[in-house]
């Protein structure tokens, strides 16, 4: 890290503290306290998190750090201050929020997440630091730090949406527990997780968006040859949601402990939204779950699945099977390398 990386640290840490102390031990930040308490926070979850709040004032923060002794230059490049139309003077990013910090891997902070107490249309639910020479989203998972050894232990990682559902994992003995920053799950991160572990459980929020955000990571888990499973919620719930609902016990037993394989979730994913009284959905369900299962399946996995295609929609096995040697043909065609070109030269004239 350089010098710049070093001193935009400190001022996260001394933010961090600060934002935390605000929450803590001053009237001021009683009201996000009750908010925290209300939603099943406990104090030593808040210790553990180094959860703060940001006063609802325009330069508490920037005036402080400038006090501190941090320049101009640092105070605009952490995103913690903003500067002011026509150079005059500076404000506060985050004003009146609950401030999360997000850390690096040694557990310094690097950046926040702050949320608004009440839900309003003119402000963004939760507001991040904008990227910084030491915050990239596209990299950065929530909680690798306290998660790192507890994912060595159980050789597997449970990846959440939100680090609100971390945070209810952790409350429940998940541990091994990380989230993305609000951003969908890029190469680096899976890189990043390469190091940890090679087997990983999706739990992503119950709504349409989650599913579709499952659906695409599991499929880019997969390729990069991890073991997938996906831990459903019911309804449109998330992983917070459920954990003050239903329990700590029912959440890490009947849904961490209880995920589908990749190839079931995805076939539940298929399922969603169809009817099979319609002709139309019940032969695209099957068809995308073929495809799914074309070349990367074992036979046993295949015969399961076959079955279970044919129970779902009541047409026999030996049909779907031939379906299915259709699309594998296809799909060894497609992935067979280049052949010799008197082999691979067509009967016929394709143009024609
Ligand atoms: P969610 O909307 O599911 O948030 O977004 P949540 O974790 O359930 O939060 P609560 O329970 O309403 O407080 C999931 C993730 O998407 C990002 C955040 O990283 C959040 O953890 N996000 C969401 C944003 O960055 N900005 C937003 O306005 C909303
Ligand atoms: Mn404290
Ligand atoms: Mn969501
Ligand atoms: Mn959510
Ligand atoms: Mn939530």
């Amino acid at each position: 890290p350089t010098k710049t990386d070093h001193q935009l640290i400190l001022m996260h840490e001394f933010a961090a503290d600060m934002y935390h102390h605000i929450l803590m031990n001053t009237e001021e930040g009683q009201e996000a306290l009750d908010y925290l308490e209300n939603r099943g926070f406990t104090k030593e979850m808040i210790e553990k998190y180094r959860i703060g709040w940001a006063l609802p004032e325009w330069n508490y923060m920037a005036t402080a750090l400038q006090r501190k002794g941090f320049s101009e230059e640092e105070l605009v490049s952490s995103g913690l201050g903003i500067q002011r139309e026509q150079k005059n003077g500076f404000f506060d990013r985050f004003r009146g929020r609950i401030m999360f910090p997000i850390t690096n891997e040694s557990g310094k902070v690097i950046a926040f997440s702050g949320r608004i107490l009440v839900k309003s249309k003119e402000e963004a639910k939760y507001l991040n630091s904008p990227e910084s020479p030491i915050f990239q989203k596209s990299q950065v998972l929530y909680n690798v730090h306290l998660a790192r050894n507890a994912i060595r232990k159980n050789r597997k990682i449970v990846l959440f949406e939100g680090f609100m559902d971390v945070i209810a994992a952790g409350k429940a003995g998940v541990d091994n527990a990380l989230a993305t920053m609000g951003t969908s799950l890029t190469p680096q991160h899976i890189k990043a997780m390469k190091r940890f572990a090679q087997e990983i459980v999706l739990c992503f929020d119950g709504d349409d968006a989650g599913w579709e955000a499952a659906k695409r990571a599991a499929i880019a888990l997969n390729e990069e040859n991890f073991k997938v499973e996906v831990a459903v919620l019911p309804g449109k719930m998330d992983p917070d949601d459920f954990v003050r609902e239903h329990g700590k016990e029912a959440f890490k037993e009947q849904i961490i402990g209880k995920p589908h394989a990749f190839i079931a979730f995805a076939m539940m994913h298929a399922r969603r939204h169809k009817n099979f009284q319609y002709e139309n959905d019940l032969l695209q369900y099957i068809q995308e779950v073929l495809q799914l299962l074309a070349g990367r399946s074992s036979p046993i996995e295949r015969d399961l699945y076959i079955k279970q295609l044919s129970n779902e929609t009541g047409l026999s096995e030996e049909a779907i099977l031939q379906q299915y040697r259709k699309l594998e043909n296809k799909t060894i065609e497609r992935s067979r390398p280049s052949a010799p070109v008197q082999e691979k030269a067509p009967k016929r004239d394709p143009k024609r």
